[in-house]
């Protein structure tokens, strides 16, 4: 069956959000609970494949037959992806990493004055873009978290990423996106196919996904 397909396959999962620090109380991140990527391991795991699950702090419990790698950061989360990077099959990024962290990150708490403050911030790694600069055997899948014009952010980034596939969701939309059990995503591929699909569970979610990644590696095999 096509099940067996990721049977030994090595896939890397991120998670969650991400934490970037402004002093030793206080940190920016979003609203990322890690369902979408755990549903996606716990599938991947139980389909045969070897899971690495890279995530943020979350407060879910790891699937079953998954390896956990716990990261804090940006920073953190691209070193852990780059470690697992070269002996990945697949590796999938529904990980909400922040874009900026505070350009300085005090080493004591910051301490109030009077007036308003600005803060200066400074962007992270784009990992995605990383991957697919370094991108040699494996199958990339990324994310795309976006309010409006799906379809225009989801073919942009296949192309500026070089990645196989986009999952997109519309995260404005009732049922899908951040924290719920439930997500509505559209699937591109580079051939220019997608496959919407309507509310579903994120354990559905991760199945159809996973589908499509089995007809890519499927499609690989026979050159
Ligand atoms: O965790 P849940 O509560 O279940 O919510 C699920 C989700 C909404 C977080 C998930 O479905 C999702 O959309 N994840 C991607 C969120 C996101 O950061 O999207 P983006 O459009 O900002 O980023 C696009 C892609 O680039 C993503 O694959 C992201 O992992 C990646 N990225 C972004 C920034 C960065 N510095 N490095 C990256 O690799």
């Amino acid at each position: 069956s096509t099940s067996d397909i990721l049977k030994g396959k090595k896939v890397m999962i991120t998670a969650g959000p991400t934490r970037e620090h402004v002093d030793p109380i206080r940190f920016f991140t979003n609203h990322s609970t890690g369902k979408m990527g755990y549903a996606i391991a716990k599938k991947a795991a139980e389909w045969g494949a070897e899971v690495t699950l890279i995530s943020g702090p979350v407060s879910l419990e790891a699937p079953k037959n998954v390896k956990l790698v716990q990261v804090d950061t940006a920073e953190e989360m691209r070193q852990a992806v780059f470690e697992h990077f070269k002996a990945s099959d697949v590796v999938i990024k529904s990980a909400a990493v922040a874009d900026y962290r505070p350009a300085i990150k005090h080493l004591e708490k910051l301490k109030k004055q009077d007036g308003s403050m600005v803060m200066e911030f400074e962007r992270t790694t784009d990992i995605l873009k990383q991957l697919g600069e370094e991108k040699e055997h494996q199958i990339l899948v990324g994310f795309a978290a976006e309010t409006q014009d799906l379809e225009h952010y989801a073919m942009k980034k296949l192309q500026s990423k070089n990645a196989d596939i986009i999952v997109a969701n519309n995260v404005k939309q009732t049922g899908a996106g951040f924290g719920g059990d439930t997500n509505i995503v559209s699937i591109f591929h580079r051939d220019g196919s997608k496959k919407e699909l309507p509310i579903l569970s994120k354990e559905e979610v991760a199945e159809e996904l996973l589908k499509d990644i089995i007809d890519l590696v499927i499609h690989k095999a026979q050159g």
